[in-house]
């Protein structure tokens, strides 16, 4: 509903900072005035009745505004061709790769010196896993924040990753970075500060003088590390507090209850935008809103200050697409999309982590029924949202789907997971995966898996074993998943070291500020030498880099494989086939493969369905043609094999 005198004190605010409202910012303005009733009514949604409320709202509409007049003229200039483009992040000519800076290069100087690698590989989107100030040793890898202005010096200062990122933008790359919302480090200022006793600061946090609220919030709260940190506060000792910490202890939870707060890290979220981010990733949002007797985790008021963020962001910064890190249930996961009046108006992007998760569940089981049972809830994502698609990222692989989905394959949930975990932690006999369990939970028997895309597919036994077979298999199962993920419909983004088939890792522990955490096994430091193997024919960085790259390149090609909404599955043929058709305008993509250890048969009459009257179909995998045959006759599909076939 339009609102006279919300417009009258957004335009005298603007006014004063002398924005040019009919001339060279009116597009600003415009942006503004249209979305002004959206931003008060979310915001008032949460903070209407903090005491602090109206005063932090006028405070909100000078951030915002001070964000637009800090934005350069080249990044405005960019947000005005994305625009003009609309959903550019849609894109089936984006692949991306997520890395840690030092453990890939070094630092963020020699950064620009391997974007040549990443243009012969065909990535052009970097996520760089956390690069701002994070105390040694109690970092999560970068996820314990401790200055969100300040770019720790183990990988360089601002200016470096600015110049990255400018180089990246004339090399026509994007870029992706993290702001960590939930929580800081307790290193922070503003955790020092409550630690010395600041009120101020400590309403900036969930802190409590006794147990008696903490232990409430336990009873529903489960717990992110049950093995490393159990529970969800720590005791402060320099204060006499219990302090929120659902993540490590050094991880303290931030309190959005507190309009402050918001107005702190939106604030942040613009120095993002305007150091050129393209896609920000919001790490762990699903746990920003708390709420004793619930899990609290994905509350309802965690979208709706998604949603507000999401629109102030597009009032000042309108190219940074939003990605929600929610590694959640299906059911919930949409939710991040937006619902109702807000869809695709929340989140730009999700992880797909159940599909994720789910190609790991028919690698092991050669059974593709699970991963169906689940689509009808993944294909609920809205247009002109993407997904993001991935066999491996620098986290470990739960096996959080929903129970029916696998009772719906004839399985029980409870040895269907256990074989799971057996099967990729190696401790069943005929598994040839080298992983380990995660964040095991004696209290509930869950437990999360890690290891390196190549050590889960079996290529650290087989070198193990000098087994030359199983060296062949499990390259020929890494391209296959990769395939798998690259065509799916989404941006899929490459973890480092997978494009090469690097193995674990298992030097972290050694050091006492990753040992507690396995996840560092499949986080590779990078070995240039070893990396220059790509262009030795025949050596497995080379095998490996090489079928990547093909892989990219045929996704540049094939505009049907843009996140258009458009992927039916094929109906279920053969248990062991997972095939999948991308449809537009006049294009059909079949992308088939085959999940078991054996050569498997698909009737031709799977490429008849759905009214199609197709005779050829020409592979953009091998370069060959096929003839669609009879229905009595089939297409044989090598182990682990795969096929992306143009319809003709
Ligand atoms: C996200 C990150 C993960 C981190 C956690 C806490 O899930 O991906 O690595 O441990 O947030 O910040």
């Amino acid at each position: 509903m339009f609102d006279h005198h919300l417009h009258e004190r957004i335009h005298t605010i603007l006014q004063d900072k002398k924005i040019d409202t009919v001339g060279k910012d009116s597009l600003f303005y415009a942006r503004f005035m249209s979305l002004a009733d959206t931003i008060a009514q979310l915001y008032n949604e949460i903070y209407y009745h903090h005491n602090r409320g109206a005063d932090m709202f006028d405070a909100l509409i000078s951030s915002i505004t001070n964000a637009y007049l800090e934005r350069s003229v080249q990044l405005k200039e960019r947000d005005i061709d994305k625009l003009e483009k609309g959903n550019w992040f849609l894109s089936n000519e984006l692949t991306g790769m997520s890395l840690y800076v030092d453990r890939f290069a070094g630092n963020l100087g020699n950064m620009p010196s391997k974007l040549d690698y990443f243009n012969e590989l065909g990535v052009n989107f970097l996520h760089l896993m956390p690069i701002f100030e994070s105390p040694a040793g109690e970092s999560d890898g970068g996820y314990a924040v401790s200055n969100f202005r300040k770019v720790d010096q183990r990988f360089g200062d601002i200016n470096d990753l600015v110049e990255l990122r400018k180089q990246m933008h004339a090399n026509g790359m994007h870029l992706m970075l993290d702001i960590v919302l939930n929580h800081t480090s307790h290193r922070h200022e503003w955790a020092e500060k409550a630690k010395a006793g600041d009120p101020h600061y400590q309403e900036y946090f969930y802190m409590y003088d006794n147990r008696w609220i903490p232990n409430q919030f336990d009873e529903k709260m489960p717990e992110i590390f049950p093995e490393s940190s159990p529970g969800n506060f720590t005791y402060i000792e320099e204060c006499n507090k219990w302090v929120m910490t659902v993540f490590h202890h050094y991880q303290w939870d931030l309190n959005y209850m507190n309009p402050v707060v918001f107005k702190e890290m939106i604030e942040n979220i613009f120095f993002f935008a305007n150091l050129g981010v393209d896609v920000l990733r919001i790490d762990a949002p699903a746990f920003i809103w708390k709420q004793s007797g619930t899990t609290c985790q994905n509350l309802p008021q965690a979208h709706t200050l998604l949603r507000l963020i999401k629109h102030c962001v597009m009032v000042a910064s309108p190219g940074m697409a939003l990605l929600g890190e929610a590694i959640v249930a299906p059911k919930e996961i949409m939710k991040y999309f937006g619902t109702d009046q807000f869809v695709a108006k929340e989140c730009d992007f999700a992880y797909n982590a159940t599909h994720m998760a789910l190609q790991w569940d028919m690698l092991a089981s050669g059974d593709t029924r699970v991963m169906l049972a689940a689509q009808h809830e993944i294909l609920q994502k809205p247009y002109g949202t993407s997904w993001i698609t991935y066999t491996r990222c620098h986290d470990d692989i739960g096996l959080g789907y929903d129970d029916y989905m696998i009772e719906h394959a004839g399985k029980s949930p409870f040895e269907h997971r256990r074989f799971l975990k057996d099967y990729y932690s190696g401790s069943l006999w005929s598994s040839p995966a080298r992983g380990a369990l995660f964040s095991s939970n004696p209290k509930t028997g869950d437990a999360r898996i890690s290891g390196s895309l190549a050590s889960l597919c079996g290529l650290e036994k087989g070198l193990y074993e000098s087994n030359q077979w199983l060296i062949d298999q499990s390259i020929q199962k890494i391209i296959m998943m990769q395939a798998h993920s690259f065509f799916l419909g989404g941006l899929p983004i490459i973890f480092y070291g997978d494009e090469l088939g690097y193995t674990n890792d298992y030097s972290y522990q050694q050091d006492p500020g990753k040992s507690y955490d396995n996840r560092w096994m499949h986080r590779p430091i990078i070995d240039w030498e070893r990396n220059k193997k790509i262009h030795e024919e025949g050596t497995i960085e080379n095998r490996v880099f090489t079928a990547t790259q093909k892989l990219i390149s045929i996704r540049k090609q094939l505009t049907v494989v843009g996140d258009h909404k458009n992927i039916t599955w094929l109906s279920p043929h053969n248990i062991h086939i997972a095939g999948y058709i991308r449809t537009y305008n006049d294009k059909k993509l079949y992308c088939i493969f085959n999940f078991s250890d054996k050569a498997v048969y698909l009737t031709w009459y799977a490429f008849k369905e759905h009214g199609n009257h197709h005779s050829q179909l020409h592979d953009h995998w091998t370069g060959k043609t096929l003839n669609i045959g009879n229905d009595n006759e089939f297409l044989i599909i090598e182990p682990y094999g795969f096929h992306l076939l143009e319809a003709k």
